[in-house]
């Protein structure tokens, strides 16, 4: 460290008023000296020795990378350099980790402080532990995705038959999920005929028009027949707009009942 930056800080640090305001910000706050070779920590303050469990002797004179490991995102440190390089404020979320190895999110923030007494610019982070939130995130995701996948199952009925019954309202996503299970599904089952049941469905829209145009391409191209079943005459008059299915020549029922016996 600079001579007289120590000197400097020193003063600073010297201020218990200060000092001590800052240990009370539930948050890790850093500062850096970027004038010094490979911007190594000048300061850390109480916070910072809770979250990460290093304490303040071990981490001065250090580079704050020593809290990232192998799940550290490669995408947030570009950001990160990309923000130091240009003396502009970043903030980022990221996986560090604790001096026992645990992880934890760290809501990161860096700022460029120009302090006038010093004339020069430091570096102020502020460590924030977001762990809980992620993870609750990460959950939600996960569930989300569940009921998606839920939402379209795909019941095998007969040795090579199976049947998608559609409920409820289709939106884009949705579909695009029910596109994806049935391409995972017959590239598995090599099923010969799938039936998409309509019966269940309450209001049509343009989406689920595409969504028989779109499957109907899919399954031709992977060997399969699709026939529907429990169409309302008011879908019929519907699709005039967005599909032609007469050129389809898809196969149509009332009923799976009755599909399964034409098969058979
Ligand atoms: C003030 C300050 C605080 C920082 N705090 C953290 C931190 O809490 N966690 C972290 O992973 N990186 C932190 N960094 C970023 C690293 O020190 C470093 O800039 C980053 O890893 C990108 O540079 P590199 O590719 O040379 O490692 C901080 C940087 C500065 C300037």
């Amino acid at each position: 460290m600079k001579e007289n930056t120590f000197e400097k800080l020193k003063e600073i640090q010297q201020n218990e008023f200060i000092k001590t305001a800052i240990d009370y910000v539930g948050a890790g706050v850093v500062i850096s000296d970027p004038e010094q070779e490979d911007n190594p920590i000048i300061y850390i303050n109480k916070g910072f020795e809770d979250l990460t469990g290093y304490h303040s002797d071990e981490v001065v004179g250090k580079n704050c990378r020593f809290l990232q490991g192998e799940g550290t995102d490669p995408n947030a440190l570009m950001k990160i350099r990309d923000g130091l390089k240009n003396y502009e404020e970043v903030q980022v979320e990221l996986k560090n980790y604790q001096k026992n190895g645990r992880m934890f999110w760290n809501e990161l923030q860096i700022f460029p402080v120009y302090i006038k007494q010093m004339n020069q610019t430091f570096f102020v982070g502020v460590q924030k532990d977001i762990t809980v939130r992620k993870e609750a995130e990460e959950l939600a995701s996960h569930y989300s995705s569940e009921v998606k996948r839920l939402s379209t199952p795909i019941v095998p009925v007969e040795d090579h038959i199976s049947v998608l019954p559609f409920v409820g309202t289709i939106d884009e996503e949705r579909l695009q999920q029910m596109l994806d299970n049935v391409s995972h599904h017959v590239k598995e089952s090599k099923d010969d005929y799938l039936i998409l049941d309509l019966s269940a469905v309450h209001s049509y829209n343009q989406a689920i028009h595409m969504g028989i145009y779109q499957l109907n391409q899919l399954l031709d191209l992977m060997g399969t027949t699709l026939i529907i079943t429990g169409i309302k005459p008011e879908f019929a008059i519907q699709s005039v707009p967005y599909a032609d299915f007469s050129e389809l020549s898809l196969k149509s029922y009332a009923t799976v009942k009755q599909a399964l016996h034409a098969i058979r």
